[in-house]
């Protein structure tokens, strides 16, 4: 019932959003959706509640043995006894709500199989036994499985069926070899009786971490369902989804993978397509999981006792890569390893950022930009949405309402600022959009370039592919196609910079699920749809947005049989979005080789962090989306994603004045994604950080200045996530595996191991909770050590603090702040030194030019290493000393955090600090060492004696 009415729902989404209506009518229907939703949820609330109260008869529960499979998992109502039994399935009236009803038995279905043994690992060839037929397919009766150890901490299972079949293309995702040295952690057992399954032990414990050996195996043309018990019931990840907890709800959740325009509030299928889990042991050690198929699919999670994944995929094959860590930050490093390391950001992208969709015009953006700079609030980026466009043309901008705007850029550069634009994947083909836009732009012709140089997408029976978007009626480039995409988008990004004029600094690819207004394809008619057939509409759907009742998988997007350089878009449609990705960083690699790209985007699939980095959409300006940011985020830690971020304040519905705190606990949290930006909706409020006066202003540039300081840390974990895969916002379990109490934490988080965020995320409050896991932590304010760890401590928090601790055991390399990172990168540096129990820390800097490409690839980097090499003495090493000016940029302050008492004798390269240059901060809880002068490419010392 609850699917069925939010299937109404999104039909009213779709109807707004038809040819020839306004921005504004689409804002009303997202609002009157969320009303919908909102009665709706309060609807089951108490319906739930109703339960609760009349007591019901009691049921006789029956326990099945062992875990299940849905037999009938149509989603949109309960099957009948009869249709199940029909099925060949096992019937149970009486079991608990949400278990399903109706499941496979173990006798009838599966393969049974011969296996050989190889070199790298296992084939075997399976034969099917049991049921034949699944919605209407025939199960295939043979099937092949490669069981190749891989490396020793990660292996690969790949089911194949005979024949042809579709993969995800290697040009999409090449999967690199794992390295590993040691023993394998891992044995394969293959189970032969009474039916076929593999399963996976890790060595050193003797937990088995993957066992299919589970009814209801099976793979037919458009469906494969394949089931996996699990050691424990702590699961993270699958995406993009809009969970409400890191720690998934195990009690038979359903979740569906299909990139999806829409916004992040429901449990639907969003924009980025991630099947890839995280599993935590009950002792600590972690694996985690990917299966390399682009196709629609879902996922059921099963509960205790017999905690169970259970896959249904549309198409492709089943490969699965498995990594064993055996700690959460090692398994994702493996996984990054596989799929490749995310990008390097340029320095000046972990600044802030600022974007509205709606100035208008130039004059409000001037007025924006220049009460930004009077307020002082620092900023890197200004970004443009799609009204500085023409008619949303890509490439264009508006001559009337952005008259100038190449001279704003170039007065934005002047100041150390950027400027980045959005590109949409829908290229206006209304023929009198079109015939305008080259007044507007003399010399602008890119559909009919496009046309010409055969770059769009066409339909099955192969005319061009007609969908809308932005500028009404529009084609679509198969960025999978290379060799004609690149070319084409390079050549139009260059004429936006060339004879538009306008000098961009990276770009946003945006609407790239894909999205498209009409569902389907127009018709030579004008009307829409796309043709009755199994791609369009396949036999089983998954619990994807929009299916409806008539079994569309085309809704909001394009016509599954359209035809793609990578495949049918029934295969690659999740690939949209990481082939727009691919094609726009090869096109800026093309356009500045010296440079590296940034690129941000909405969609993404593995792999798509070596290329952009990721927002979490269209979010809303609501006290309940604050903490879902931070799971999206940490979520998109475990994808291999470093650069990530919500848009700060929310973008639709406006902050109004009623929610300016919302805005301001945003802005705190916001300044601790990696990604930092704020973003506000059309028709909505301003809601930068200057727009609601000087007190929002003031703790707005306070915490975006704390930002700013620790950019140098921050840049640091960047280079690790790109050279080593180590992630950059980091949930407590990743440091602290065995505290059970971490593994359900997602309200605050570290970035790196060493810094630790916890925010207010409730109206009014001005206490908030933190758990502080074993060890020493610091409040970085006041140098404050905790007291009690390994409980949660209520910490003031009045509106202008964010709570922040440091760590003990780590050097954090800071900068004094400035209003841009080109200025802030001339400044004096420092180090904020936690000492752990021993007085023991370490840490380390990574120092480039910012913005060359592959610096860390070619030597061009400065690395220097923190490291107590005894207590009370910390040595500073440079340990790679490549080409790269440092400016004579020097450790001005060192800060210690942690003495138990002010030391008699402070001693800098041996010699003995004067009085004058050592001073106490907080209760004398931080001793600081200032007026040094330690240039970061030379070797130090520095000792201390506390009597
Ligand atoms: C396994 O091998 C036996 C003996 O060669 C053969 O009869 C049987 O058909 C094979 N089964 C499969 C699944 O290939
Ligand atoms: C793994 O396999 C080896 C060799 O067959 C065996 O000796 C060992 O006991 C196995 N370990 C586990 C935990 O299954
Ligand atoms: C895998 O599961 C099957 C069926 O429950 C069981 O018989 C088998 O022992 C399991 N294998 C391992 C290694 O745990
Ligand atoms: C610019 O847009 C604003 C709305 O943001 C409007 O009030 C103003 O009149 C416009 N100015 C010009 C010069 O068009
Ligand atoms: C792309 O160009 C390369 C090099 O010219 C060529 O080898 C390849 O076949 C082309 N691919 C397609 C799909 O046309």
């Amino acid at each position: 019932m609850e699917n069925h009415l939010k299937t109404e729902d999104e039909e009213n989404i779709d109807k707004v959003t038809k040819k020839g209506t306004t921005r504004r009518n689409i804002v009303l229907g997202v609002l009157l959706l969320i009303c919908l939703a909102v009665s709706l949820t309060v609807g089951l609330v108490l319906h739930f509640q109703k339960k609760e109260d009349i007591p019901e008869p009691k049921k006789i529960i029956q326990i099945r043995n062992g875990a299940s499979v849905n037999c009938h998992p149509d989603h949109l109502r309960d099957p009948t006894q009869i249709e199940c039994e029909n099925r060949g399935c096992l019937w149970s009236e009486s079991v608990e709500e949400r278990v399903p009803k109706c499941v496979y038995k173990a006798e009838n279905t599966g393969y049974i199989a011969n296996i050989t043994q190889t070199p790298t690992g296992y084939t075997a060839r399976l034969r099917r036994r049991g049921i034949s037929r699944v919605y209407g397919m025939d199960i295939h009766e043979y099937m092949n499985v490669n069981i190749e150890t891989y490396s020793t901490h990660a292996l690969r299972i790949k089911f194949y069926p005979d024949g042809k079949f579709y993969e995800v293309p290697e040009e999409a995702l090449t999967m690199n070899k794992v390295s590993g040295t040691g023993d394998r952690l891992y044995n394969v057992t293959i189970v032969r009786e009474p039916y076929f399954g593999i399963a996976v032990t890790r060595i050193s414990t003797g937990v088995t971490i993957f066992n299919t050996t589970l009814p209801g195996l099976m793979f037919s043309e458009q469906y494969i369902q394949m089931s996996t018990k699990l050691p424990s019931e702590y699961v993270y990840g699958f995406g993009e989804h809009n969970h409400r907890r890191l720690l998934h709800d195990m009690n038979w959740k359903t979740w569906s993978i299909f990139t999806r325009d829409v916004a992040p509030v429901d449990g639907w299928n969003l924009y980025g397509a991630q099947p890839t889990y995280m599993n935590l042991e009950e002792d600590g050690n972690a694996n985690l999981v990917f299966l390399r198929n682009s196709n629609g699919m879902e996922v059921d999670l099963q509960p205790k006792p017999n905690p169970a994944i259970t896959y249904r995929v549309i198409g492709g094959i089943l490969d699965f890569y498995i990594f064993l860590g055996p700690t959460p930050e090692k398994a994702v490093q493996q996984y990054t390893e596989a799929i490749g390391r995310p990008m390097m950001p340029p320095y000046w992208s972990l600044g802030f950022h600022l974007c509205r969709w709606g100035y208008e015009n130039l004059t409000t953006l001037r007025t924006v930009h220049d009460r930004m700079v009077e307020a002082g609030v620092p900023q890197d980026v200004q970004w443009g949405d799609i009204d500085y466009m023409y008619e949303h043309l890509d490439f264009t901008y508006d001559r009337v309402r952005y008259q100038g705007l190449p001279d704003f850029v170039k007065q934005l550069h002047d100041g150390g600022q950027k400027y980045i634009v959005m590109a949409d994947p829908g290229i206006g083909a209304d023929p009198e959009l079109v015939r305008n836009a080259s007044i507007n732009s003399p010399g602008y012709y890119m559909y009919a370039d496009g046309v010409n140089n055969s770059v769009f997408i066409m339909t099955a029976d192969g005319k061009l592919m007609r969908g809308n978007v932005w500028p009404g009626e529009t084609v679509f480039p198969d960025f999978s196609n290379f060799n004609t995409t690149v070319p084409y988008w390079q050549k139009w990004i260059n004429f936006f910079r060339k004879e538009e004029g306008v000098e961009i600094d990276g770009l946003w690819v945006d609407m790239n699920e894909p999205a498209n207004f009409i569902g389907g394809q127009y018709d030579d008619n004008q009307g829409t749809g796309c043709e009755r057939n199994k791609w369009n509409y396949p036999p089983f759907i998954p619990n994807v947005l929009g299916r409806g009742t008539d079994g569309r998988l085309f809704n909001k997007t394009f016509c599954m049989d359209a035809k793609q350089h990578w495949g049918i878009h029934y295969d690659v449609h999740s690939l949209y979005g990481h082939s727009m990705s691919m094609v726009t960083h090869k096109a800026l690699r093309n356009i500045s080789p010296r440079k590296r790209p940034f690129i941000l985007t909405r969609s993404n699939f593995p792999g798509t962090a070596k290329y952009a980095a990721h927002w979490l959409g269209d979010n809303q300006s609501q006290w309940r989306q604050i903490p879902w940011s931070i799971i999206g985020m940490l979520e998109y830690s475990i994808f291999g994603f470093t650069m990530v971020g919500a848009d700060v304040c929310g973008f639709w519905f406006g902050i109004t004045p009623e929610l300016e705190e919302l805005c301001l606990r945003w802005t705190q949290l916001g300044a601790f994604y990696p990604f930092a930006r704020n973003h506000n909706a059309v028709n909505f409020r301003h809601q930068d950080p200057a727009a609601f006066g000087d007190k929002f202003a003031e703790i707005a540039r306070s915490v975006l200045m704390t930002r700013y300081k620790f950019l140098p840390y921050i840049y640091t974990l960047m280079f690790h996530g790109h050279a080593e895969g180590k992630t950059v916002a980091r949930p407590l379990l990743f440091e602290f595996p065995q505290d059970k109490a971490t593994l359900s934490i997602d309200r605050q988080f570290l970035l790196g191991p060493a810094f630790m965020v916890t925010p207010v995320l409730v109206n009014g409050s001005r206490t908030v909770d933190c758990y502080f896991p074993e060890g020493r932590w610091f409040d970085y304010y006041t140098g404050h050590e905790i007291q009690t760890t390994k409980e949660t401590v209520v910490l003031d928090a009045p509106l202008e603090k964010i709570n922040l601790h440091i760590r003990g055991g780590y050097v954090l390399p800071w900068q004094q702040p400035a209003n841009n990172t080109v200025h802030s990168r001339g400044k004096p540096m420092g180090l904020l030194v936690a000492l752990d129990e021993n007085h023991r820390a370490s840490g380390d800097l990574f120092w480039d030019d910012g913005d060359s490409f592959e610096t860390r690839e070619k030597g061009e980097y400065l690395h220097v290493k923190f490291e107590t090499a005894k207590s009370n003495f910390l040595s500073i090493e440079v340990i790679h000393n490549g080409t790269v000016s440092t400016d004579g940029l020097a450790f001005e302050t060192i800060e210690l955090y942690g003495l138990s008492r002010i030391p008699a004798e402070v001693k800098v390269n041996g010699r003995r600090v004067g009085r004058g240059s050592v001073r106490y901060q907080g209760a004398n809880e931080i001793v600081q060492i200032f007026d040094q002068h330690l240039p970061i490419d030379q070797n130090h010392t520095l000792s201390w004696i506390v009597f």
